[in-house]
């Protein structure tokens, strides 16, 4: 792992941008539990700016969120549940001290992503939950989306280093339904249940699209060096190109639905 905090621009366009399609994505992973999650301490690991946690709390449960980046637990710190400073892949939490754990969109930043659902069954209790989304592997290029980067490209934009190493080794570890599904069994979960499909999230405006790509962390540093009318022309530029092919966007996910073995809790 290296030491990089990839958000650490990231919290407000995550929160006020992104959120359109991962706080979406994010209530639906919650809804596919296995059990009710009302009254359970449930891990929120990657939690970013809180979207899971959101959708953990109005399913009744007890979110308590990890995430590497302190910048993004930081975001609207004092309306979120308990979070800590930690990794992933060795999560500062003792063996079963969680009752279930969702990771959303963060095991696609892993070297090692079997060691982390291992590290997740570690801290999950025997029959907890386990719920995992990461971008399928098909999803790298996307007409429409892609129409913004060219945008943001044209403006002077080019790829922070971690990003590269994201897209083309980190992310498409799990992006299939039988890797996902092996590298879980392989952490010693019990899979229940491994799906892709094109994820209705409801994005179905132009100027939602290009928030939601330009509140993604990879642009976030070299956004926050534009001025105010610099930030807005190249929001207006991105719009434009999106709005004559806009179409509903439907993101490609893979989604992981596991119980750590043993009794259920
Ligand atoms: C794509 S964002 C997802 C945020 C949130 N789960 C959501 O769905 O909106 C990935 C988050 O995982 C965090 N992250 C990345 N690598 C991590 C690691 N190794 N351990 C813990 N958190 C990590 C990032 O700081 C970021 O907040």
């Amino acid at each position: 792992m290296d030491d990089e905090d990839r958000y650490a621009d990231a919290a407000r366009g995550w929160a006020t941008g992104a959120a359109r399609v991962y706080g979406p994505l994010a209530t639906q992973l919650v809804a596919a539990a296995p059990h009710a999650l009302a009254d359970r301490w449930v891990l929120d690991v990657g939690a970013g700016t809180g979207l899971a946690s959101s959708a953990l709390r109005a399913a009744g449960a007890r979110p308590v969120a990890v995430d590497r980046s302190p910048a993004m637990l930081a975001w609207d710190a004092a309306a979120r549940p308990p979070g800590v400073a930690g990794a992933l892949e060795a999560l500062p939490l003792r063996d079963g001290a969680v009752d279930d754990a969702v990771a959303a969109f963060v095991l696609n930043h892993v070297d090692d992503p079997t060691a982390a659902l291992a590290e997740l069954a570690r801290v999950v209790r025997p029959g907890g939950a386990v719920l995992a989304t990461v971008a399928a592997a098909t999803s790298g290029h996307r007409a429409v989306r892609d129409r913004i980067d060219v945008v943001v490209a044209d403006a002077g934009f080019s790829p922070p280093g971690w990003y590269a190493h994201l897209t083309t080794v980190q992310s498409p570890q799990l992006g299939e339904v039988s890797a996902m599904t092996a590298a879980a069994r392989a952490a010693g979960l019990d899979v229940l249940d491994v799906t892709e499909h094109a994820a209705d999230v409801g994005v179905e405006r132009a100027e939602d699209l290009v928030d939601y790509r330009l509140g993604q962390a990879h642009v976030a540093s070299w956004l926050a060096g534009l001025g105010a009318d610099e930030q807005a022309a190249l929001r207006r530029a991105a719009v434009d190109a999106v709005t004559p092919v806009m179409e509903p966007y439907r993101p490609p996910v893979v989604t992981l639905v596991a119980r750590t073995p043993g009794k259920a809790a």
